[in-house]
């Protein structure tokens, strides 16, 4: 098992691009269940969690190819039908693969998530809006069984909210399905955010009929049949947030390109109000094509954040679904809150116990005080080096900009989180000139 041991105090300066997405990657790979012939995936970044997929993919009857930068998968209309528990308690994500499995194989045997490190994490609005469309659903020995009627699944009006917001997969999952079922699908409250929009930009390309995207209303009507497409997996944005993140919290000087404003509007606005300088722009280049956007990671588009020159005012912050201040950012922000003045409530509204990485914080002595779903910083305060253990995918990305802040070293454990969602985090950090090894963790060998 891998460990990062993160010398303090450096100063973070230069240029680095931010990978594929790894939350557009997954459901964009899970569509292929749907699509005749062969899709092929450009940019796909390379993670664990990326790696799980294609193979819960390939043990559905998808053959797979691996290219430079990507996979062509094919999978043909006939396979078997069921996700076991050994996947999907690894990642889940996996999930995603019941709307495209019953939409076009009729039957979908998916094992039940459970809940994990972030809390509860029901399925309860997926099977909602599956229903919907006519599938026959019923939860046997922990899985969900899921099954359309003789005539195929048939459009119908589905309201995916929860008290926390609308559901990302969720929306994934319904709006998979309701591409192939006869009629009309209208999702109202569907979700926002730019990975749901990424999904139905490459479905209509394989030939879907979706209108309303990137607002909560999607209406489809229903086709026949998808064909395979190319598509390029957006850039992520969660990434990019993360590594500015890791500029500012340093005072560093750090542009990230393939990224846009856009994508990242409720961050920009906590770092105009509480005082860190930033700039964005869009490269020109001969032969981009006019009005590129995120969509693309050719987009051209970046940020930069500059040095602060007194410490950064902080701010209080509450997570919401897009365009609201992301959930995958709340963890990362508060270990930047530990340089700036003053006192900041950060709370979670997504996930409201998504609080795991508070203690580890703690040992580094950041001081965070918990308070139900909201976390109390007063900053600012000198963080100083500890072992430390990571408890998930953002958690880790915040203890190692705390490591990149405190003085001496931090020895960050359990970096599996890490690799399940950024591909190359230390190595950008690296080039960055940030003080980061990553070696085998001599306790866990
Ligand atoms: N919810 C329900 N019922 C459902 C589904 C969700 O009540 O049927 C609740 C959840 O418990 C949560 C909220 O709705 O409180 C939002 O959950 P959502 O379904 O949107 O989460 P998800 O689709 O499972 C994706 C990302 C997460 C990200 C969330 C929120 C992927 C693979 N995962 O999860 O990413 O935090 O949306 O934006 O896209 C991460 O990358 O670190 C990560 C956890």
């Amino acid at each position: 098992m891998d460990c990062f041991v993160v010398n303090g105090g450096a100063t973070l300066k230069g240029q680095v691009r931010a990978a594929g997405s790894k939350n557009a990657s997954l459901p964009l790979l899970a569509a292929s269940l749907l699509l005749e012939g062969e899709s092929v995936y450009e940019r796909v970044p390379r993670l664990a969690d990326v790696a799980t997929l294609l193979q819960l993919l390939e043990s559905l009857g998808a053959e797979s190819q691996k290219s430079d930068n990507g996979y062509t998968l094919s999978c043909p209309q006939e396979g078997p039908t069921e996700a076991p528990y050994d996947v999907v308690r690894r990642m889940r994500a996996s999930v995603c693969v019941l709307g495209p499995l019953l939409a076009r194989r009729g039957h979908a045997k998916v094992s039940l998530p459970g809940g994990c490190v972030l809390g509860d994490r029901p399925i309860d609005l997926h099977l909602k809006g599956l229903s919907a469309l006519g599938a026959d659903i019923r939860i046997v020995h922990g899985s969900v069984e899921a099954s359309a009627p003789s005539g195929g699944l048939r459009g119908a009006r589905v309201y995916l909210a929860s008290t926390h917001g609308s559901s990302v997969l969720g929306t994934a999952n319904v709006l998979m399905a309701a591409c192939l079922a006869r009629g009309t699908t209208v999702i109202e409250a569907a979700a926002m955010e730019p990975e749901i929009a990424s999904l139905a930009h490459f479905l209509n390309r394989c030939g879907a009929q979706i209108e309303g995207i990137g607002s909560h209303r999607l209406v489809v009507d229903g086709v026949a049949e998808l064909r395979g497409t190319t598509v390029s997996v957006p850039a992520d944005r969660i990434e990019a947030g993360t590594l500015l993140l890791a500029g500012a919290a340093t005072c560093g000087d750090v542009r990230v390109d393939a990224c846009e404003g856009g994508q990242l509007t409720a961050l920009l606005d906590l770092f105009e109000r509480s005082g860190v300088p930033f700039e964005e722009g869009v490269k020109s280049e001969p032969g981009r094509p006019a009005g590129a956007t995120a969509q693309n990671q050719d987009c051209g588009h970046w940020i930069r954040v500059l040095p602060w020159e007194r410490p950064p005012q902080v701010l209080d912050v509450t997570t919401r679904p897009f365009p609201g201040f992301p959930t995958d950012l709340q963890a990362q922000w508060l270990a930047f809150c530990t340089v700036g003045r003053g006192l900041a409530m950060v709370s979670e509204s997504v996930y409201p116990d998504r609080f795991m990485h508070v203690p580890e914080l703690n040992r580094l002595g950041a001081g965070i005080r918990r308070q139900g779903n909201t976390a109390l910083v007063v900053g600012p305060v000198a963080l100083s080096g500890a072992p430390v253990l990571a408890s998930d995918l953002r958690a880790s990305a915040a203890l190692v900009i705390a490591g990149l802040i405190a003085s001496g070293k931090t020895t960050v454990r359990r970096v599996y989180h890490l690799d399940r969602g950024y591909d190359g985090l230390d190595r950008k950090l690296c080039q960055l000139g940030g003080s980061l090894v990553r070696q085998k963790d001599p306790e866990k060998p």
